[in-house]
């Protein structure tokens, strides 16, 4: 009889390749981006000094980090007749639909050729340019005309003034600036590992970010931070959490923002981001949400011990900046579109096709009949 071959269903557990960009450890519950703690990173360092150090392996010098804030700066206008197809999008279709067209869109208009330094250009070009495009959406979306970026702001205080024409307190930007740290990289999650696959075929960048959007999409990954906080605006009350997780898990429903792949202990980055939300809520006066928010956490953990993931917070936290739901995704986008080209330009550097096997389990040789 033939030996049954192991499967590796999900990859769990699978080490596919190395990479030198970050170590999610879970036996420590760390994660080091580049050899630093990401709490440190939060504490000390801005997002684009984050970006240069997913990209180039090191933090910037004051110069570098000048020379990366002017790029940046310079590459958020966005050409107008991607302004128009952006406008012309059905406003039924969800928010990363719009952003994977639209990355679709500047990756056609990219003449540059596919090597490393031209990589690093398209990096750039995306960190620069999407939240550009996000803003508008939210906007459009709200019946709004787009509002050109502001080069005398920084990168999160003029996403805010793109998107609500103003920039909220010095906290809540903060907040916004960590939760970009926080989400900017994670080792092989689905959408990187997608974004991979891509590259590894030879393929150019854009097809590898809008592979990358369509995997962090789905709420298994990305898309769970939006499904947090419509779950939480079901929760009438902190009262009321206890007696609506027995009701969804005898439906056998998956609660958004709990568990992980990786960590069994917690995940790394959610007291840094908890932290951010504890004071935005109390900029906000919002202590109901944050009582159900805790009260849903305590609940899940006596039901069935699992621990929230980083979009258990991340989706309160953009609620309460006043983003709508459905844009909490594409600002993972924002944030990831780093760890992503980074994993690119990695993948590039010592390729091999990802090609597994599979395990055939279909009906055996049959004859074909006229
Ligand atoms: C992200 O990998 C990354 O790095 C991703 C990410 C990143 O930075 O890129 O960290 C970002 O994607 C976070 C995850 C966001 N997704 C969710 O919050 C969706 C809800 N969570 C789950 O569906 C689940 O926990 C996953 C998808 C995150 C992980 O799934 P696994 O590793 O395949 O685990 P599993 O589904 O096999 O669960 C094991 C057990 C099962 O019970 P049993 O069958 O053993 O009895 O735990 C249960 C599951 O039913 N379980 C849950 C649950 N998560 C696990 N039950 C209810 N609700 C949940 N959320």
């Amino acid at each position: 009889l033939d030996e049954e071959p192991e499967v590796h269903k999900g990859l769990a557990g699978v080490l596919a390749d190395t990479t030198s960009i970050s170590k999610v450890d879970a036996e420590t519950n760390s994660l080091l981006y580049r050899g630093y703690p990401v709490q440190d990173l939060c504490a000390h360092r801005t997002f684009l000094d984050v970006a240069h150090l997913l990209w180039s392996g090191d933090l910037p010098t004051p110069s570098e980090q000048q020379a990366l804030s002017e790029r940046e700066k310079a590459l958020r206008p966005i050409d107008r007749s991607l302004q128009t197809l952006l406008m012309q999008m059905p406003t039924t279709c969800h928010p990363m639909d719009t952003l994977r067209t639209a990355v679709s869109w500047l990756g056609s208009e990219d003449v540059q050729e596919d090597d490393p330094q031209a990589n690093a250009s398209k990096s750039l070009r995306l960190l620069a340019a999407l939240p550009t495009v996000v803003a508008i959406d939210q906007r459009r979306r709200r019946g709004l005309d787009p509002i050109a970026p502001d080069p005398s702001l920084d990168y999160s205080a003029n996403f805010f003034h793109m998107t609500f024409g103003s920039v909220p307190e010095p906290e809540v930007v903060r907040a916004f600036e960590v939760s970009m740290i926080l989400y900017a990289e994670h080792s092989f999650n689905a959408s990187t590992f997608t974004a991979r696959v891509v590259t590894s075929t030879l393929s150019d960048l854009y097809s590898a970010v809008v592979a990358g959007i369509g995997a962090l999409k789905g709420p298994l990954h990305g898309g769970a931070n939006e499904a947090v906080m419509h779950m939480l605006s079901e929760i009438d009350g902190p009262e009321e959490a206890e007696a609506w997780l027995s009701e969804a898990l005898a439906a056998k429903k998956k609660i958004m923002g709990f568990g992980h792949r990786v960590y069994k202990r917690g995940d790394s980055r959610v007291p840094t981001l908890q932290a951010s939300l504890e004071e935005v809520a109390a900029l906000r006066g919002a202590d109901d949400l944050l009582a159900t928010h805790a009260a849903l956490a305590a609940a899940m953990f006596r039901e069935k011990g699992l621990h929230p993931n980083l979009d258990y917070p991340a989706g309160p936290l953009y609620h309460l900046m006043g983003f709508d739901i459905p844009m909490f995704t594409p600002l993972f986008v924002m944030s990831r579109i780093t760890g992503w080209t980074a994993h690119i330009s990695e993948q590039l550097a010592a390729n091999s096709l990802i090609r597994p096997l599979a395990a055939y389990q279909g009906t055996g040789w049959r004859q074909v009949t006229a």
